[in-house]
């Protein structure tokens, strides 16, 4: 299978990161420095000029480099009969994106082809923390393989927002609220039949990843409980059966923004039962259950960015994820500050990341 693989990163003033140039491995690639230089950053970069999130969560403010006007980040990312140029400009508060220097018509074309998936510490919270971080795992999955599905969520976000501010006013006005149902239904409904359609490859792929990284036979399941149905006269037929709720809660709520993906282990919540190590071995599944769907649904297999994984994984489960990754045929990114997890990684390229810059340290062994 084809895969995504990222040949040139610049990064100009995005977080502390400055004058980044550098020619990538089209296999492996570790970034290696002690804590605060960069490294993060560096793949944070790189998702987001796939992506246009920052799995850090970060505002577009806090990403532009605190003596920088603005931030730029470009990658060229190469498949066996293409070649594309992502580029990224970030003010404060702009934004503008340009895939071969013209401005990407639509989502998909934009998103389809750099697709990266970012494993990292904050990562623990997808199983602990709270139902959107899973609802933007399914959603970043779904933007890649889901032709409309990002436009669907944006329309669905912004119908429930004039719908709920509508909700808010001291007298709502029944028809004004009820005239957001139509779109809403459309796009909602959209978005649950998306989800729907996507999870049950999840959890058999997070299963089996789970058993190659733990190789033990620890069961455990990924539900999605929609809050909505997948068909739009049903979902109008639920918007106008819970109007009076909602009018009393002053917001509306049933629908996909409440959605939750439940995920269990050994048939127990993985919330309250698995351990640390188990927890981030549910993570680590998860995200690499992301590379396969989209693998399997765009045909291209997307780059893996490790951060930090001595911090996550001991240093069995970190060669059997370089191993599972090199059967895979996935271009890998790893940070660390460990020089002894690179030695895992033969034949990469490595880079010292010190204060903001980024050097190649060693010719590949490739
Ligand atoms: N907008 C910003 N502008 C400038 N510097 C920033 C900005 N945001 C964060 N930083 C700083 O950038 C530096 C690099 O952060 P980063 O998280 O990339 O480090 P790291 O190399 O991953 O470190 P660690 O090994 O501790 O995880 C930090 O000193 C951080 O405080
Ligand atoms: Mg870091």
């Amino acid at each position: 299978m084809p895969s995504v693989r990222i040949t040139e990163l610049s990064v100009h003033g995005f977080r502390n990161l400055q004058g980044v140039r550098l020619a990538a491995d089209a296999r492996a690639n570790v970034l290696l420095g002690s804590n605060g230089q960069g490294k993060t950053s560096a793949l944070e970069a790189i998702d987001y000029a796939a992506s246009l999130r920052s799995f850090r969560g970060a505002t577009r403010a806090q990403l532009v480099g605190h003596e920088a006007d603005g931030a730029q980040v470009l990658l060229r990312v190469e498949g066996a009969a293409f070649s594309h140029e992502y580029r990224v400009k970030l003010t404060r508060t702009t934004r503008e994106i340009l895939l071969d220097g013209k401005r990407p018509e639509r989502a998909v074309e934009y998103f389809g082809g750099a697709s990266c998936v970012v494993f990292q510490p904050g990562d623990l919270e997808l199983v602990q923390g709270a139902p959107e971080l899973r609802r933007r795992l399914l959603d970043r999955i779904l933007v890649r393989v889901v032709d409309g599905y990002g436009e669907a969520l944006k329309s669905y976000a912004k119908a429930l927002r004039a719908r709920n501010m509508l909700l808010r006013e001291r007298h709502p006005d029944l028809r004004a609220v009820q005239a957001f149902d139509l779109p809403l239904a459309r796009y909602g409904s959209a978005v649950v039949r998306a989800r729907e359609s996507v999870v049950g490859d999840l959890v058999r792929a997070a299963q089996s990843a789970l058993e190659e990284i733990t190789q033990t036979r620890d069961v455990i399941s990924v539900a999605y409980r929609a809050r909505a149905p997948g068909d739009a006269v049903a979902y109008a037929a639920m918007l106008a059966a819970g109007v009076q709720g909602d009018l009393m809660r002053r917001t509306t709520q049933q629908g996909p923004h409440a959605d939750d993906l439940s995920l269990s282990w050994s048939g127990r919540p993985a919330r309250v039962v698995a351990s640390q190590g188990q927890t981030r071995a549910f993570a680590l599944a998860l995200r690499l259950a992301e590379l396969h769907v989209v693998e399997a649904r765009s045909g291209s297999t997307p780059a893996l960015l490790l951060d930090d994984v001595s911090s996550e994984l001991d240093r069995t489960r970190i060669e059997r994820l370089f191993s599972l990754v090199g059967r895979l045929g996935a271009q890998v990114w790893v940070t660390t500050t460990d020089p002894a997890i690179a030695d895992l990684l033969p034949g990469a390229r490595r880079f010292e990341v010190r204060d903001g810059r980024v050097s190649l340290t060693a010719p590949s062994a490739g």
